[in-house]
C-alpha cells in the first residue's frame, strides 16, 4: 500500500503521471471505507484519478453513493476510466458511475457541474506548482454549500503546505498524519527501515479534509 507506485513508469512526465497508481489513491481507497455511511445517497467526484481512480471504483462498488463522476485531465486516463466503468458496470449496484475529461485551469467551470457534489475526492494532485489556485477555485466551485473534501497527498517538499495554505482562504481545512493505525503502523515500520523505495516525503499520505467557509456562497 505505501511505497513506489505499483506501476512504475520510469519516467516521471506531466502527462504520463497518471499511468501508475500513486499511494495516495490505494490509501484514499482504503482509508474512505471507514466513511462508507457519509458516502450513502450522495452525489460523489473523483478529480485527477488517474488511469484508475482506484478510490472512486472501490466507492462505487461498496458504497451506496447516488453517483460517482471519474475525472481526470488526460484523455488516455479517461479511456480507461471508460473501459473499467464498462467492465465492471454489474458491481456498481443503484451508484451512477460515469467518467469525463475534467481539467482544472481551463476556463469557467461548466453550469452543470457547479454546487453539484457532496464528496469531492482527489488523491496526490497538490504538487503541481502550476494550477494550484485552479484546483482551490474548482473544488471550491463543485461542492455543495454543505459538502465535504477529502484529499490524500503525501508533503512532496513544501507543496501539501503550499495548498492548504492556499485552500484556507476558501475552506475549513483539517490535516492529519496519524488517521489510521494501520497506515501509521506501516509508515512507521517502513520508514524506520531506511528502504530505498520508501521516502515519506513522496510516499506517505496526509490526510485533508475540508469544508467550505461561507457555506451560504
Ligand atoms: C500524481 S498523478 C495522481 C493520479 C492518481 N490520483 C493516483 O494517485 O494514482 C496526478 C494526476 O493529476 C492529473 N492532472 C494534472 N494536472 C491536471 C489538471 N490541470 N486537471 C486535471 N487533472 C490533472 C494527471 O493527469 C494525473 O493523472
Amino acid at each position: 500500500m505505501l511505497g513506489k507506485p505499483i506501476v512504475d513508469t520510469s519516467v516521471l512526465h506531466l502527462e504520463l503521471e497518471g499511468n501508475s497508481v500513486w499511494p495516495s489513491e490505494e490509501v484514499m481507497a482504503y482509508h474512505t471505507q471507514k466513511y462508507l455511511n457519509d458516502f450513502r445517497g450522495a452525489t460523489v467526484c473523483e478529480l485527477g484519478g488517474g488511469m484508475t481512480c482506484l478510490a472512486g471504483v472501490m466507492l462505487s462498488i461498496l458504497s451506496e453513493a447516488d453517483s460517482m463522476l471519474l475525472t481526470d485531465g488526460n484523455e488516455e486516463s479517461v479511456d480507461n476510466l471508460n473501459q473499467i466503468i464498462e467492465k465492471n458496470s454489474s458491481a456498481f449496484g443503484k451508484t451512477k458511475v460515469t467518467s469525463r475529461m475534467l481539467r482544472w485551469g481551463d476556463g469557467p467551470v461548466e453550469e452543470s457541474l457547479v454546487d453539484k457534489f457532496d464528496i469531492i475526492l482527489c488523491a496526490d494532485c497538490l504538487f503541481f506548482e502550476e494550477g494550484r489556485k485552479d484546483l482551490v477555485d474548482l473544488v471550491h466551485t463543485m461542492l455543495k454549500p454543505e459538502g465535504k473534501v477529502f484529499m490524500y497527498a503525501p508533503r512532496r517538499g513544501k507543496t501539501f503546505d503550499q495548498f492548504v495554505s492556499l485552500a484556507g482562504e476558501k475552506f475549513h481545512t483539517s490535516v492529519k498524519e496519524e488517521y489510521d493505525p494501520t497506515v501509521w503502523s506501516l509508515h512507521k515500520q517502513m520508514d524506520a527501515k531506511g528502504l530505498d523505495h520508501y521516502d515519506a516525503n513522496i510516499h506517505f499520505p496526509l490526510f485533508l479534509s475540508m469544508e467550505r467557509i461561507n457555506k451560504a456562497s
